[in-house]
């Protein structure tokens, strides 16, 4: 980042001492005006809740213009990622800066497929979950318990330790997702084949058993190597922002991970995938497009508080690029599945349009997001609905340890630690109970 000669000057009309604040330009994007040292020079904070206008870091990893609906992996467009990358491209792309040529393509994928089994210890802390356990808190548990099997990578401050936790992160989920699935359907857990893709292997963790030969269906397996490239990070969102704030007290790297996992499920979040498909099942079961104008009612009406799920978005105000590349793939995925007909996929394409010709949601800048198609193409591939948002961290994982690293790499980096506005009761003495 680069000091601006725009300075920015606040000044107070109760004739305090204004101040002169140092900009600073990226590379592409907003300039940010630099307040480290506002409270020392004028005892304020700033306020912001919800981070609406907080640069919380600089980062060279993932850029978001949200007026033309742009996304830049490490500068490369998300359309031309997922025409000519795979996922392991994209995790190489975003861990080291830069996609991998043929001879480091080949050893990053070897060192991912050496990395996939966990430690056989996991399983039994399946066994303390219901069956029925929601996917997302058996993902919660199992990723901050890999910090108890891994003492020799754990140390974030060494970056051997980042490097090899990170790698072990990244091969490990999608074992531990397919394993939250096995344990729901009470099957045996299949070990992860070193033979297969990375999304080759996934499919066959979930869907194959020991008894018989399972063999993976590439269109599938393309599907979703995109689904994963399309999540694998998103610049400073609420899961990151909480993987950076927890990695920032130097906790171990599974720990901070387990965080955004947590942070991920919430609907407003990575949880909106399956709220997505499920409000898409329930206006099916009330009856379908003819019923969409009375659940676009219902979301207009300020008294209920229905969304549209898989709509809207703080940064995009224009339509997701994710979205777009996902219901490409929602109609390749249903075509050769034989299942252009889906009355959801048509069903969501209607809603969609109806929406977008809708003034509430035109004003409002609400497009379609990442999450209103993919509950559809994972539904097509046999992933359960509580899943979808496993998947989510099983992709988002990668963006979270590259941003980890990113931060804790950068020698200025502190602990994260915001104040607030107090409005409570000043101080007063303790009444005795007898008197209260
Ligand atoms: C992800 O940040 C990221 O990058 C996240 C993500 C990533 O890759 O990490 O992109 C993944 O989380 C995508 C978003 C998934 N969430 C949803 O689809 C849930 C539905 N969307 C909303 O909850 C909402 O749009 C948010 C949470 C996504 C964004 O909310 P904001 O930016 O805080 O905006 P807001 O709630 O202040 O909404 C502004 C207006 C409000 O109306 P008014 O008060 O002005 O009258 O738009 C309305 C909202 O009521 N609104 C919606 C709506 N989203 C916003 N109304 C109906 N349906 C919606 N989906």
């Amino acid at each position: 980042m680069s000091p601006s000669d725009v300075k920015a000057t606040l000044s107070f009309s109760d004739g305090s001492p204004s101040i002169d604040l140092p900009l600073y330009k990226g590379s592409i994007g907003p300039d940010v005006i630099d307040i480290r040292k506002l409270y020392a020079q004028t005892g304020k904070f700033t306020y912001d809740p919800g981070f609406l206008s907080t640069a919380s870091c600089n980062s060279t990893i993932t850029y978001i213009d949200g007026d033309k609906g742009e996304l830049l992996y490490r500068g490369y467009p998300i359309e031309q990622i997922a025409q000519s990358c795979d996922f392991l491209d994209t995790c190489h792309l975003l861990l080291y800066g830069d996609l991998p040529n043929l001879t480091q393509r080949d050893d990053f994928h070897k060192l991912v497929a050496n990395h996939t089994m966990v430690n056989e210890q996991m399983q039994f802390f399946l066994r303390g979950f219901r069956r029925d356990a929601h996917p997302m808190a058996i993902m919660t548990g199992l990723v901050g318990a890999l910090s108890a099997f891994y003492h020799d990578s754990t140390d974030i401050n060494n970056p051997q330790h980042r490097e090899i936790s990170a790698i072990r992160l990244i091969a490990k989920m999608p074992t531990l997702v397919a394993m939250a699935y096995k344990y729901s359907v009470g099957q045996p857990y299949m070990y992860p084949r070193n033979n297969l893709s990375y999304a080759g292997n996934f499919i066959h963790m979930m869907f194959a058993t020991p008894c018989e030969d399972y063999t993976v269906n590439p269109i599938i397996e393309r599907a979703l190597d995109r689904i994963f490239m399309l999540h694998a990070d998103h610049e400073q969102n609420a899961s990151t922002s909480t993987v950076r704030l927890c990695g920032s007290s130097g906790t171990n790297p599974f720990a901070a991970i387990a965080a955004g996992v947590a942070c991920l499920w919430g609907p407003a979040h990575g949880g909106a995938n399956e709220a997505a498909l499920n409000m898409l099942e329930d206006i099916q079961k009330m009856g379908g497009a003819e019923r969409i104008g009375d659940f676009i009612r219902q979301v207009k009406d300020k008294n209920s508080t229905v969304k549209l799920m898989g709509f809207g978005h703080r940064v995009y105000k224009n339509y997701d690029p994710r979205a777009k590349l996902m219901r490409e793939t929602c109609h390749e995925v249903l075509t050769a599945l034989g299942l252009h007909d889906d009355p959801l996929f048509k069903l969501a394409m209607t809603l969609e349009k109806i929406a977008l010709e809708d003034d509430y949601f035109v004003s409002r800048k609400l497009y379609p997001n990442v999450d209103f198609y993919s509950g559809i193409v994972q539904r097509a591939i046999g992933i359960p609905v509580g899943l979808f948002t496993a998947v989510f961290a099983l992709a988002r994982t990668v963006g979270w340890i590259a941003q980890l690293n990113e931060m804790i790499s950068d020698p200025e980096y502190k602990i994260g630690r915001p104040r607030q506005l107090f409005v409570g009761a000043k101080a007063r003495d303790v009444v005795p109970i007898a008197l209260r």
